[in-house]
């Protein structure tokens, strides 16, 4: 084996270590596999009506009123998900957002507590000029520490 064979080797094989014993400490720490393609978008039920598993755990479901009248106090629940989402120490909903559009709202934070449920409950008014055609989407997000983050919207009807 000639030097430059030698370093090649010596090098890949240093790397390969450490790619392993990195995973090897990440399964130590959260022995729960995780699909990683899940963290590289904004997840979304594909087909409404026809929901995965994963999804009926995860979708955030929006309550609120189908027509509200401008400026008037309404509530918007958000439950995450059909099937309730657990709230143990390794796998939780670490928080719940609402926006009004574009318009971010209002955000609530969980703990890792299995005495806690995943829903939140928002009071809103909007205004006319919020919903100038008439219609205003409500967004939900949540985020679950192991299968990233999600969104639902409901457009509902602003007289
Ligand atoms: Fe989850």
């Amino acid at each position: 084996m000639n030097r430059r064979t030698f370093l090649a080797t010596t090098f890949i094989g240093s790397v390969t270590a450490g790619i392993s014993s990195a995973a090897a400490a990440a399964e130590r720490y959260f022995p729960v596999k995780v699909d990683q393609t899940l963290f590289e978008t904004i997840n979304r039920v594909k087909v409404p009506g026809k929901k995965s598993p994963l999804e009926m755990s995860h979708a955030p479901v929006i309550t609120a009123p189908k027509s509200v009248k401008a400026g008037e106090t309404f509530t918007v629940e958000v439950s995450i998900g059909e099937n309730v989402h657990p709230m143990g120490p390794a796998h939780w909903i670490e928080y719940i957002e609402l926006a009004i559009g574009n318009e971010p709202a209002g955000r609530i934070e969980f703990r890792s507590r299995g005495f806690m449920k995943p829903k939140a409950t928002f009071t809103v008014a909007l205004p006319k000029e919020m919903a100038p055609s008439g219609k205003a989407t409500l967004v939900a997000f949540q985020r679950c520490n192991l299968h990233g983050l999600w969104e639902s919207t409901l457009d509902i009807t602003v007289l």
